[in-house]
């Protein structure tokens, strides 16, 4: 009888965590809507005492979502755990996950506790977080860097303290597939009640080992793999979750185990996730870049018209790809936008349908026709825009002036908390005088690390899109994209989008231990 394989999504979670990735509550909650319809089992929605966004993100997915159990991530603090449990309870099958490190680097240098402390603490978290739920993960942080017997001693204290989860995390993505597959062999054989637990495996990416490192454990007798949709996350990423998929169900054969998800649904929650956090995917990843599918060399197109298993070891349908760049012209209607955008992952309310398809047909009365590409792009626009209430600056007016012999100079006109506030600055060219403007207004608490400008399709009245980075003094980046038919508006546009979103978070902490 094969063994069923339990995925765990951290999306919400852990990949929220790479640069510049920041959800709103509203985007979450979709996001964890389509990875039910996928059928993961478990989604860690956030790390409630991390901020208020991320115990509110967490407790309306809680309340929300059906289907999968809903975690949340908790330091061994008891404030933590009672925090977390707060957020998790409104869901059927809720999880409290708690975790401590436990490498000695991370003891001696970050805790400060010797071995002996740590363990009494895992017990005692475990325990605290098991008066309050039946279904608690515990993680000793940094294990692929922790002594094999320090790990089996910390989880044995976490299983005598009623854990039903033990998660083997490779935090800073340090280890080999065989190393790795030899310390989950390791903990079976060393610390026998563990096999009435469930033993779930966490890789991080550093070294390109996260997927390889997982299904290594799942040879060794791991039942969880926890990973994120496109392999975001901090860093490198985590394990990729529909490579590790399709990992298990193209070579079902070789691992001879069972997942419960539809694997139609990988390409919409692909695309989804990255229209949300605007994280591009490359296009030639694994199982969802757009070259992923395609045969570009003589050879291998006259193979695949012959008979398509000759260089296709999946099919597109099998994940839900739905073919090539559709065009869209002006007569084409609402419907058609609303299924291009359905079928990447869009999930719209009217009013943005409406906005979308008005700001499609203006441009297609200008280009006849609008690639697909465009329309991703408009529809990435309008939501990944802000509520208005949320909205700490609105540009509502700019000009600028340039021309040969001029020195480029812009003034903008920004609403900053309620308030007209002017600003005017040279520049070496335009789009450099209209980002001095603003940051007239704004200060030097935020700075433009990274600016990219990409005319999506077209001539020279293609669609200009602007994709920014911001940092605040901490270090924290915040990333936006807008676009525009007009290359100046949609810089401004980008880089007030960006401001919002650092204002939004600010009041938000990071545990530096995750
Ligand atoms: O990478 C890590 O160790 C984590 C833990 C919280 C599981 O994300
Ligand atoms: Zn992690």
């Amino acid at each position: 009888m094969p063994k069923r394989i339990i995925l765990f999504d951290t999306t919400l979670r852990d990949g929220e965590q790479s640069p510049g990735a920041s959800l709103t509550v509203a985007e979450k909650l979709i996001i964890a809507r389509q990875l039910a319809n996928l059928g993961v089992d478990v989604i860690e929605a956030g790390f409630p005492i991390a901020s208020e966004g991320d115990f509110e993100a967490v407790k309306q997915i809680a309340q929300n979502i059906k289907g999968p159990a809903i975690c949340g991530l908790a330091r061994t603090h008891e404030a933590d755990i009672d925090r977390c449990w707060e957020a998790v309870k409104y869901a059927i099958k809720p999880r409290i996950h708690t975790f401590i490190a436990t490498s000695s680097i991370h003891l001696e240098k970050k805790l400060r506790m010797t071995q002996t402390e740590v363990v009494e603490l895992a017990h005692k978290a475990v325990r605290f977080a098991r008066e309050r739920c039946p279904d608690v993960e515990f993680s000793p942080e940094d294990c692929a860097r922790t002594s094999l017997d320090y790990m089996c001693e910390v989880v044995q204290a976490a299983l005598e303290a009623g854990a039903t989860t033990i998660n083997i995390p490779d935090t800073v993505g340090y280890a080999e597939p065989e190393e790795f597959a030899g310390r989950i062999r390791y903990l079976i054989e060393k610390v026998p009640a563990i096999r009435q637990a469930v033993i779930s495996v966490h890789c991080h990416n550093d070294l390109g080992n996260a997927v390889a490192n997982s299904l290594a454990a799942v040879m060794a007798g791991a039942t969880q793999i926890e990973g994120c949709i496109n392999g975001i996350g901090e860093r490198a990423g985590n394990a990729a979750l529909e490579e590790i998929i399709m990992n298990l169900v193209t070579r079902k054969d070789f691992f001879n185990v069972e997942v419960g998800v539809n694997t139609r649904e990988i390409f919409k929650t692909s695309r989804l996730v990255s229209n949300l956090t605007g994280l591009g995917i490359p296009r030639n990843k694994a199982v969802v870049g757009q070259n992923a599918f395609s045969h570009e060399a003589g050879i291998h197109q006259h193979g695949v018209l012959s008979s398509r298993q000759t260089y296709e070891i999946m099919t597109p349908e099998e994940v839900g790809w739905e073919g090539e760049n559709l065009v869209i012209g002006k007569h084409s209607g609402k419907h058609a936008v609303a299924a291009l955008l359905e079928a990447e992952g869009f999930r719209l309310d009217p009013d943005q349908l409406n906005q979308i398809t008005n700001k499609v047909k203006e441009l297609a009365d200008k280009q006849k026709q609008v690639a697909e590409d465009d329309i991703l792009a408009i529809a990435r626009d309008i939501t990944m825009q802000l509520p208005e209430e949320e909205q700490y600056i609105r540009l509502e007016e700019f000009t600028v002036t340039t021309g040969s012999g001029l020195t480029p100079t812009a003034s903008v006109r920004l609403i900053v908390a309620g308030e007209k506030k002017i600003g005017a600055a040279i520049g070496d060219g335009p789009i450099d005088a209209i980002s001095n403007a603003i940051w007239s207004i704004i200060g030097p608490s935020l700075q433009l690390v990274d600016y990219n400008l990409k005319a999506i399709t077209g001539g020279t009245n293609a669609l200009a899109d602007v994709s920014i980075k911001l940092a605040d003094q901490k270090g924290h980046l915040f990333s936006a994209r807008a676009v525009d038919e007009d290359v100046i508006k949609a810089s401004a546009l980008g880089i007030v989008k960006g401001i919002n979103k650092a204002f939004r978070s600010e009041q938000k902490i990071h545990s530096q231990a995750v």
